[in-house]
């Protein structure tokens, strides 16, 4: 079997799983221990702290451990955005269609249930959100805008720099969705200069259950776990030591390692890219030709059915995605696809192929030996 859906989730890097061994055993505390125990788990939670804000390029006392990447979107829209209008009245989200479900329904839910509404970026052709159409949407009433970094279904990354710089201008806070993004770009946020960014552990080889937030000093947030006063009163409950420990440990290694991983897969990236357009009748690309993640290539297919190929894939020993996995056995088109402006013939057809640490020339050759033939089949059967 070759996995190609290192978008949906990785496996555990070796070193993040042995940095984790020992709080799963003799360093189980609880880190609001008094005690010894308590003070070794506390000790480990504030190391994978500083590691985490050292790739970041932040303060330690600016990063969140929550429990994955979902719940750093809901925290930070939500919390964001309730905290700003406490303060300012502003009651507008500025996000797009094509975010994570996790930031875009959670947008939906302050329209429907909060009393706040939203106003939905325009995209360019390949799903990017526009310098102009963000500092046009932008006004006194905004309280908060949401721009992921880079897209999971179709790669492209967004220019998260120049909005952020704007929103700060206007004195409104960004917050980005790094979960894809921080496997293979550059995760400062000085450099970026977001309030607010989410990470998913289980994107760069640490655990699944696992993730963080990144919150600028000084920015707002009302905690939606209330509870102890873990995580300097903003997200409360019991850190999950081992696995803090692995996604920091992960993470830096991801940071580390973010050149020779990128020279692996890119190279692999463009050669499928290139040989799918070439070799499959009616097929386009979806998102940024070059303004894209380094492992991520996605397509479409003319009267396919995307469920269908990715079970011929399986069937031939080859694991893709249609899409984000959250979406895997919806038989409508994906949003994102459809926001591209593809008609449904096309826009159910997608297919993503990711590649990752163990992805080979050999399988990727092996992957396009297969690939036209089950494209072939599938459009018959559409017929
Ligand atoms: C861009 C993006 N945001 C958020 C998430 C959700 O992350 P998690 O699975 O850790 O909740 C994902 C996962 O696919 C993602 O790709």
């Amino acid at each position: 079997m070759i996995y190609l859906d290192y978008a949906a989730t990785t496996p555990v890097h070796p070193r993040a799983l042995e940095a984790m061994l020992p709080y799963f055993r003799e360093t189980f505390g609880n880190p609001s221990s008094i005690h010894r125990f308590g003070q070794k788990a506390e000790s480990a939670l504030e190391m994978a702290r500083e590691k985490v804000a050292a790739v970041l390029h932040c303060r330690p006392d600016e990063i969140l451990f929550t429990s994955c990447g979902s719940e750093s979107d809901n925290l930070a829209l939500r919390g964001g955005a309730l905290a700003r209008r406490k303060a300012t009245g502003a009651a507008k989200i500025l996000t797009a269609k094509n975010e994570h479900h996790a930031v875009s329904r959670t947008a939906e839910q302050l329209e429907k249930e909060y009393g706040f509404s939203v106003n939905w970026l325009a995209l360019d052709e390949h799903g990017a959100v526009t310098p102009t159409s963000f500092k046009d949407s932008l006004t006194s009433e905004t309280a908060l805008t949401s721009v992921m970094y880079a897209n999971n279904e179709i790669g492209t990354v967004n220019p998260i720099a120049d909005l952020a710089l704007f929103a700060r201008s206007q004195n409104v806070a960004f917050h980005t969705d790094a979960v894809q993004a921080a496997a293979y770009l550059d995760v400062n946020v000085q450099t970026l200069g977001v309030d607010l960014m989410s990470l998913g552990g289980h994107k760069f080889y640490a655990p699944k259950g696992v993730g963080a937030l990144y919150v600028r000093k000084g920015t707002g947030l009302i905690p939606h776990l209330t509870g102890g006063g873990q995580e300097f009163g903003l997200r409360a409950g019991t850190q999950n030591i081992p696995y803090i420990v692995g996604f920091a440990e992960a993470l830096h290694l991801a940071a580390e390692e973010r050149e020779s991983r990128t020279a692996h897969v890119k190279p692999l990236r463009d050669h499928i890219i290139g040989q799918v357009l070439e070799i499959i009748p009616d097929s386009q690309l979806t998102g940024h030709p070059q303004n894209r993640l380094p492992n991520h290539a996605s397509f479409v297919f003319k009267d396919v059915d995307g469920n269908f190929l990715l079970q011929l894939l399986d069937s031939a020993g080859f694991a893709c995605s249609s899409g984000s996995a959250c979406k895997t056995g919806n038989p409508e088109p994906s949003e994102v696809i459809s926001s591209l402006g593809f008609s449904r013939d096309w826009a159910l057809g997608s297919l993503r192929i990711t590649l990752g640490m163990d992805s080979t020339p050999e399988g990727v050759e092996s992957f396009l030996k297969t690939l036209p033939a089950l494209v072939d089949k599938a459009r018959k059967i559409n017929h």
